[in-house]
Parts: structure tokens; C-alpha cells; sequence
């Protein structure tokens, strides 16, 4: 039976490799999720399978999948695209929580996990608890704040106070010691302020970060919940639960890497703070004495209309209208008109990973119109018009050619290389980064002020 649940356990692992690899691409990303939900089926068979489960563990596995699984299928159902990002942070607090209770439970029970008796647990199951609770302690408070300061619960603002990194950094050390102790004694004592000092860490570490900044902080706590089940992994025996604890301590930290590369920071800057909004930029809506032109509905359709080439690019305000669907619709009408249309994607648009892939696949935009930065870069100078619905930051040429301007080095797509820019949003206030956007005043561009959603049904209605 061991050996079944063993290649059962290997075959899962398989799935989850094939899982991201699938959800790396939209075309593949529906698969990625089946090979997901395969692998996870087969985990839990197999686990239950095993000879030492009991009826009693299959009847308490039973209950807390059906409530688990009632749960998570109504938030999927009622959670809103834009609320992802929170919904992420308050999973992964859960995975966190998991880890501190196994570490707890295995180290009162340690018969129970086959790690030794009461008091004299081996070594090497003393460290992997201790790190499995340290890191999962951490994980549970710190996804909670990020959960808070995305879901407008608690302030988005950095909230500083003096001493702060002398103090946490204090507090690291005090955990080393800590660790170091309990590894030696296996004294429930140092166990006990060891999760106490992670739980006051994984707050102190997160509140200073800005509610714009948390994305890539819950991409690390994503990152840091795996390390966490791969501690929870040794601890229980589990090579599946290490293997998949590995995965996606990986890929969170890799995607954390991608973020911030995107953005052109460190991810010490990230940690660090202050960023989104407290920059020293001019503020929204402060132009001087320049002008922007303001244009209607009718003017984009007449323009996009006798246009050869039009480049759509979507950024967060597109997330917030909702407005892909209206898109789509107005894309189909210029395409039904003769012309070239594509759509541009930055690999930080709004405000996850993915975010504007996810939602233009919602709206059956075909997979063959969608471009990434670096594919499509080039053919800004030969669009006609660059129909920015949403975005700021992105399209901002400050990157490139500003190097007082907080964003300067981040890579940004060549809007401003099109004949015509328009420029959909509902005012002529900064986007996430918090600075002005030259582009906004530049001969060639036109601000339609308005929602998203409704500028661009407007510009389907004119175009009939
Ligand atoms: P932003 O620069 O944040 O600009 C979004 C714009 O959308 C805003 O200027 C806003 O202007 C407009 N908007 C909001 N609601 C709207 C609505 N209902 N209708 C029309 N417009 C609306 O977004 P971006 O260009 O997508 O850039 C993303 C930014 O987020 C980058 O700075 C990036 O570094 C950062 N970021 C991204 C990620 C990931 S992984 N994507 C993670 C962390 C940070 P108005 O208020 O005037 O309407």
C-alpha cells in the first residue's frame, strides 16, 4: 500500500509541474488548473489510503474537506477580480496557520508523527518544526496585515514609527538565539517565544509596506507559505507535501522577482517601503500651465475608425470598470472595419500578474491578439492610435527619459511613439506610482475623461 501511495505521490508531483507550466500561458492555463485539481485528487486518495489512517481520520478528513470545500466554492463564486489579491494574502494566512498547528501538534504528540517520545525528539525533527513554525508564524500574521491593507480594512499607508528596523532586526536575532536553544534543550519554552517573536515579525515586517506595494509582498508570503508546507512536509513524513511545498516556495519567490523587475526595484526596496503615492512627484492633477486636449467618443470612434492600425493597451483602470467586455466589443467593430487591432500587455498592468491577461481572456479576446511588452514594442511607431483604457504608469515616458522621476528605469511600453494616443481614464490624476504622466499634455494625445466601461460603449454606439 506504501508503495502505491508512494508512486500515487510521484504522479501527483508530476501534475503540479505540468499545473504551473500550464498556468504560465492562457491557452494553457485551463489545463494547468485541471492538472492541478488531478494532482491534488490523487494526493488526498493516496493519503487516505494509507494503512495507518483510521476510520476516524477518514470520517474527520471527510468533514473538513466538505466544509473546506463548501467555503472555498462560494468565495470563488462571490469574490470579485478585483478582490483576488486579498483573497490570495487570507489563504495564504491559513497555510501559514497550518504549519504553527502541525509544528504544535507534532511536538506535544511526537509519538504520533514517529519522531521520537515526549522529551526526547530527534534532532533533525526539532530544527524542521521549529522552522516549519517560525516560517508558518510569520506567513499567518503577515498575510493577515497584507489581507487588511488590501481589502481597505486597515490603513494602506506605511505606518512607521522610529526604531522600527533596528527593532525588527533585534527581533531576528532573538529568534536565531531562540532556535538555536530549543534545538539544544527541546524546551517547549523556547518553542512557545520562538512563535511569538515570528508572529510579532510577520506584523512588523508588513506594516511599514504601502497597500500598493502588498501584491509583491503577498506574492513573497505566497513564497514563503510554500517554505512553510515543505516544514510541515519533513515534519509529517510527506516527500508530496515537501516536493509541492517546494513548488511553490519557488515560484512565489520567482514571481516576486518578476514584480519587481517589472518595476525596476529591489526587493529590499520593496520590503523597505515607501513607494505608491508618498513619492515627491508632482501630485494628481498638478500641471502647471500646460494643457492636455480633451476629446469625446465621437472623435475616438471617427480616429480608430480610419485608423490601418490600432494598439489597445489595458492597465488597472480597465480592472476596476470592468470594462473588457465593452472592449472586445468595440476591437470586433474596428476589426469588422478593415483594421489592425492588438492588444499591448505590460508585465506589471494592474495590479497582479497576469491581471489584464486574466480579464481579456474573460472576455474572449483571441490569445493571437494579445502581445507582450517585448513583442510588441516595436509596432507602437508604425499604430495609427494607441488606445490606453485604464493604464498610467505604464505608458509613462518619464521611465525613459526622466532619470529624476521615481519610475525612471522601469520598462514601459512606446506608447508615445503612435500618430495619436488616447488616453481613457476618468481624470488627469497619477496612477499607482503617484507622479504625473508627460504624455498627458504631448501634441498627439487626446484625454476621453470618463469610466472606462462607459468611454468605450460610448465609442461602439458612435460607431454604428
Ligand atoms: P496605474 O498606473 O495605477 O493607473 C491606473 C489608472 O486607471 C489611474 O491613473 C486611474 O486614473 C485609472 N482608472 C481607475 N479607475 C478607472 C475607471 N473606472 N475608469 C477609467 N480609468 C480608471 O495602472 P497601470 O498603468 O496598470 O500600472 C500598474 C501600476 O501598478 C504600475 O505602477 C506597477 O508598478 C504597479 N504594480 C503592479 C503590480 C502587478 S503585478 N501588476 C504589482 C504591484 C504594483 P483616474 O483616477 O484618473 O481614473
Amino acid at each position: 500500500m506504501e508503495t502505491i501511495a508512494t508512486l500515487a505521490y510521484l504522479v501527483a508531483s508530476v501534475c503540479f509541474i505540468l499545473a504551473l507550466r500550464g498556468l504560465s500561458n492562457p491557452e494553457s492555463a485551463r489545463a494547468g488548473v485541471l492538472f492541478g485539481m488531478g494532482g491534488m485528487a490523487l494526493a488526498v486518495l493516496a493519503t487516505l489510503g494509507l494503512p495507518h489512517v483510521s476510520w476516524s481520520g477518514w470520517a474527520l478528513v471527510a468533514l473538513a474537506m466538505l466544509l473546506g470545500g463548501s467555503i472555498g466554492t462560494i468565495i470563488a463564486q462571490r469574490i470579485a477580480m478585483t478582490a483576488l489579491p486579498q483573497l490570495m494574502a487570507a489563504f495564504h494566512s491559513l497555510v501559514g496557520l497550518a504549519a504553527v498547528l502541525v509544528a504544535l501538534a507534532a511536538f506535544y504528540n511526537p509519538e504520533a508523527y514517529g519522531i521520537g517520545e515526549v522529551g526526547d525528539i530527534h534532532l533533525q525533527s526539532l530544527i524542521e518544526m521549529a522552522l516549519g513554525l517560525a516560517i508558518g508564524a510569520v506567513t499567518f500574521t503577515g498575510s493577515v496585515i497584507a489581507w487588511g491593507k488590501l481589502d481597505g480594512k486597515i490603513t494602506g499607508k506605511p505606518v512607521i514609527f522610529p526604531g522600527q528596523h533596528p527593532l525588527n532586526a533585534g527581533l531576528g536575532v532573538a529568534m536565531l538565539i531562540l532556535l538555536v536553544l530549543f534545538c539544544a534543550t527541546g524546551w517547549a519554552v523556547w518553542l512557545w517565544l520562538i512563535m511569538g517573536i515570528a508572529l510579532a515579525l510577520g506584523i512588523l515586517m508588513i506594516i511599514p509596506i504601502g497597500g500598493a506595494d502588498m501584491p509583491v509582498i503577498v506574492s513573497m508570503l505566497n513564497s514563503y507559505s510554500g517554505w512553510a508546507a515543505a516544514g510541515i512536509g519533513f515534519t509529517l513524513h510527506n516527500n508530496l507535501l515537501i516536493v509541492t511545498g517546494a513548488l511553490v516556495g519557488a515560484s512565489g519567490a520567482i514571481l516576486s522577482y518578476i514584480m519587481c523587475k517589472g518595476m525596476n526595484r529591489s526587493f529590499l526596496n520593496v520590503l523597505l517601503g515607501g513607494f505608491g503615492g508618498e513619492q515627491a512627484g508632482p501630485a494628481a492633477g498638478e500641471h502647471g500651465d500646460r494643457t492636455a486636449k480633451i476629446g469625446a467618443a465621437e472623435d475616438a470612434a471617427y480616429l480608430m475608425k480610419n485608423a490601418e492600425r490600432v494598439i489597445i493597451v489595458p492597465g488597472y483602470g480597465m480592472a476596476v470598470a470592468q470594462a473588457q467586455h465593452a472592449l472586445r466589443e468595440m476591437a470586433d467593430a474596428l476589426k469588422h472595419a478593415g483594421v489592425d487591432v492588438k492588444y499591448a500587455i505590460h508585465p506589471v498592468a494592474g495590479r497582479m500578474p497576469g491581471h489584464m491577461n486574466v480579464l481579456l481572456a474573460e472576455a474572449s479576446v483571441p490569445y493571437d491578439e494579445v502581445f507582450e511588452m517585448e513583442d510588441i514594442n516595436r509596432d507602437f511607431a508604425q499604430a495609427d492610435v494607441a488606445y490606453v483604457i485604464g493604464a498610467n504608469d505604464i505608458t509613462n515616458p518619464a521611465a525613459k527619459n526622466d532619470p529624476s522621476s521615481p519610475i525612471y528605469g522601469m520598462p514601459v511600453l512606446d506608447v508615445d511613439k503612435a500618430k495619436t494616443v488616447l488616453f481613457v481614464k476618468r481624470s488627469m490624476g497619477s496612477g499607482y506610482a503617484g507622479i504625473d504622466n508627460p504624455l498627458f499634455y504631448a501634441d498627439n494625445t487626446y484625454m476621453l475623461l470618463g469610466d472606462a466601461k462607459k468611454m468605450t460603449e460610448s465609442i461602439v454606439k458612435a460607431m454604428e
